[in-house]
This record gives C-alpha cells, sequence and structure tokens, in this order.
C-alpha cells in the first residue's frame, strides 16, 4: 500500500473524489493516509475530520510567517505520517524546494485547463475559466500533471477535453471541468501509483 497525502485549499471535491474512489475499489494499492491545508477552515480539513483521515493546518502564517519552520513542519508532517506519493487538489500555495527535493517524480496536480495553455502564476480558480471564455476557445477541460518546481509545468500524466459553450460563465465551465477532474485526478494517482509499486 503506498501513503497519499492529498494538499488541498479550498472546498475539496477533488479529495472527495479520491477518497470515493479508494472506497470504491477503483484505485487501488493507495491509502489516503493524511490531508494538508494552508486554510484552517478549508472543506478539505472538515472533509477529512469527518472522515476520520488525519488532516493538519499547515501555513506561512501559522509557522510565524518564517518560510524555514513551515519547511520542516512540513517535511516532518510527511516523513511521520510516512508518505509515499502526494496529490496537490487545489492547493493555493507553492511548494517549497525541499519537499520537491524529497518527493521527485511523486507529486501530482490537477489544473482545470487544458495546459500548457492557461496555467502559469494568476492562473487558478475561476481566474482560469474567466480566461478561457474570454479567449474564446471553445474546447476546454482539465489536466494532471507531474510537479517540477514552476507552477503548472512538468510532465502531463493525463487529460481530457469539454465544450465551451456560447453562454458559458465562469462558474458553468467551472462544474463541466470538475466532473472530468474527479475522474481524472484518481485515475492518474493510479497510474503514478503503480509505476512506482512496480519499480520497488
Ligand atoms: C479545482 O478546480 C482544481 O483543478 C484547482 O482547484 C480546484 C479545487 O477544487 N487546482 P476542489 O477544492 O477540489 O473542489
Amino acid at each position: 500500500m503506498l501513503r497519499l497525502a492529498v494538499f488541498a485549499s479550498g472546498f475539496g471535491s477533488n479529495l472527495e473524489a479520491i477518497y470515493q474512489s479508494i472506497a470504491s475499489g477503483a484505485l487501488h494499492g493507495v491509502e489516503l493516509a493524511l490531508v494538508i491545508s494552508n486554510n484552517s477552515v478549508s472543506g478539505a480539513l472538515a472533509f477529512a475530520r469527518e472522515k476520520g483521515i488525519p488532516g493538519r493546518h499547515l501555513s506561512l502564517v501559522r509557522s510565524g510567517n518564517d518560510a524555514h519552520k513551515l519547511e520542516s513542519e512540513m517535511l516532518e508532517v510527511l516523513h511521520d505520517a510516512r508518505i509515499d506519493i502526494i496529490a496537490l487538489a487545489g492547493f493555493m500555495k507553492k511548494l517549497p524546494e525541499a519537499l520537491l527535493d524529497r518527493y521527485q517524480e511523486r507529486i501530482i496536480n490537477i489544473h482545470p485547463a487544458l495546459l500548457p495553455e492557461f496555467g502559469g502564476n494568476g492562473m487558478y480558480g475561476l481566474n482560469v475559466h474567466n480566461a478561457v471564455i474570454a479567449s474564446g476557445r471553445k474546447i476546454s477541460g482539465a489536466t494532471v500533471h507531474m510537479v517540477e518546481g514552476e507552477y503548472d509545468s512538468g510532465k502531463i500524466i493525463l487529460q481530457e477535453s469539454c465544450p465551451v459553450f456560447e453562454k458559458d460563465t465562469p462558474k458553468l465551465l467551472s462544474e463541466r471541468v470538475k466532473e472530468i477532474e474527479h475522474r481524472l485526478l484518481p485515475e492518474a494517482i493510479q497510474i503514478m501509483a503503480d509505476k512506482i509499486t512496480k519499480s520497488r
């Protein structure tokens, strides 16, 4: 069993999708061992509490605005929970370098657009869907990719598209894309987990 940590800042619907995939057996060989959030009142931490999954609130403010302290706390929490792989499911903060080093090839992120377009700094939440609609694109979707330092860069693992309609609002488009995300993220976790298990 590989031990998975999910990092989430917000509502946590992708976290829930991962939880359900494991519960149904669709995602296997993976245990949801830890939820980390920079937001103490996130839906993700509430969901973790409800399901009895260990959850931790870790943030720069909580660490006294000391980035080194936050970095050590993150590494320690992950180490103590014996985490093998990490999924970023709407995590709004950049990960510390040391964490990226320690978990090379073991961190994935879900992005609500078809990367490499509509990614990078500032491209999060409804900003992404706003930008897609403003561009006049007729197709959007979701991407899961490996995390390698820069925002929304790294090898693409899975991508799926959906239409953008004339009358779409950012909210409507985000709902359509989220349906894809909820399938894609557990599938990508399975792909990464299988690869790691095979190489052991
Ligand atoms: C998702 O759209 C994800 O792609 C983005 O942040 C959002 C998180 O949604 N990175 P939720 O908290 O999982 O509902």
